[in-house]
């Protein structure tokens, strides 16, 4: 078989990891492997070279992509999808592997019901794709917010200090419901937890009277400006307090290595599953064991986070 392969949406740490699994056991079972530039961009711009063994060499502990990355809006019409779809064909291509997040999983589908055969694999710092309990790169963001709680709890308590930490997921809370826990956050503030300001001021409020020395509060990003919640805590709760929004670099650095063993068994389960004739399906992991899911029933469903949210009333 030919199959290409792209990375779609926000880098994520693990996806170098995620491609290399892909071109070595996609050439250890005979077929030949084509790398497709910058997503959906350099699909829809024929952009694809083949990919050796050796181009995917020491990319495992690489974060990033080395296929690069890109948003392409138009994606979601179907003239554009077309264009895709005969590139893929005149390319003599009969299989496309797509690393991304729930919207690179649309454009999947899009191409899954255009005819072509399509396998997703979940690449995205946010964890937002039902179909598996963690994303590629979900671990290694989370691994650099706690670093960064962690450093901005000695600074908050020497100064007697609220911390607001805003972090990356969108309309996910999960990396910062987890890494609330691993924290130690008196407050996590998410889409599916959202801000009760009246009741966060009179917490702190309350924390401050005890003697507390420092607070800390972790925010999915898009909700609030979190800079005026922060003057806000330093005018009515007793303690100054200060936002950080940690950006980009919840995005970069070398993969941790649960990501890239996460990466390294969907990468080479997905060349399996192609193999199989499996098309409109993503690879996810239940349980630690793989698994498919068919896009259809995984794109907009939200994880549920019942458990995580009672756990952080019980220890907070
Ligand atoms: P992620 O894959 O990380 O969720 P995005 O939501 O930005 O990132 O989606 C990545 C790309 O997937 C978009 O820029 C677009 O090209 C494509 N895409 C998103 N939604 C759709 C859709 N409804 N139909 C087709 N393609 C889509
Ligand atoms: O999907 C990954 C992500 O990092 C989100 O957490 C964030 O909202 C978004 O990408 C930022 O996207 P961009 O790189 O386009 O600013």
């Amino acid at each position: 078989m030919r199959i290409a392969v792209l990375t779609s949406g926000g880098d994520a740490p693990g996806m170098n990891a995620a491609i290399r699994a892909v071109v070595r056991n996609g050439i250890e079972q005979g077929h030949e492997v084509f790398g497709i530039w910058d997503g959906y961009r350099g699909l829809l711009e024929d952009r694809f070279f083949q990919l050796t063994s050796k181009d995917v060499s020491g990319m495992l502990s690489v974060g990033g992509t080395m296929l690069g990355t890109s948003r392409v809006p138009e994606f979601k019409e179907v003239p554009v999808q077309m264009v895709a779809y005969d590139n893929l064909k005149n390319r003599g291509i009969d299989a496309l592997i797509v690393i991304g997040g729930d919207g690179s999983y649309r454009g999947a589908l899009a191409l899954h019901e255009l005819g072509f055969q399509t396998v997703g694999i979940p690449g995205t710092i946010d964890n937002d794709v039902y179909g598996t309990d963690y994303t590629i790169g979900f671990h290694t963001a989370l691994n650099t917010i706690v670093d960064a709680i962690d450093k901005l709890r000695d600074t908050s308590s020497s100064h007697r200090r609220c911390s607001i930490i805003e972090v990356m997921g969108r309309t996910s809370g999960d990396l910062a419901l987890y890494a609330g826990i691993c924290g130690g956050a008196e407050f996590i503030i998410t889409p599916e937890n959202p801000l009760n300001k009246e009741q966060l001021i009179k917490t702190l409020k309350k924390h401050h009277e005890e003697g507390r020395r420092h607070a800390i509060i972790v925010v999915t990003e898009q909700q609030f400006d979190v800079h005026k919640l922060a003057a806000e805590i330093t005018i009515r709760s007793g303690f100054s307090s200060r936002a950080t929004v940690l950006g980009y670099i919840q995005r970069g650095g070398s993969p941790v290595p649960a990501d890239r063993i996460l990466a390294s068994r969907m990468g080479a389960y997905a060349v399996e599953k192609v193999m199989e004739g499996l098309s409109g399906v993503c690879v996810g992991v239940r349980n630690d064991e793989l698994i498919t899911s068919p896009l259809s029933e995984i794109i907009n469903h939200p994880k549920e986070r019942a458990e995580l949210y009672d756990l952080v009333r019980k220890i907070k």
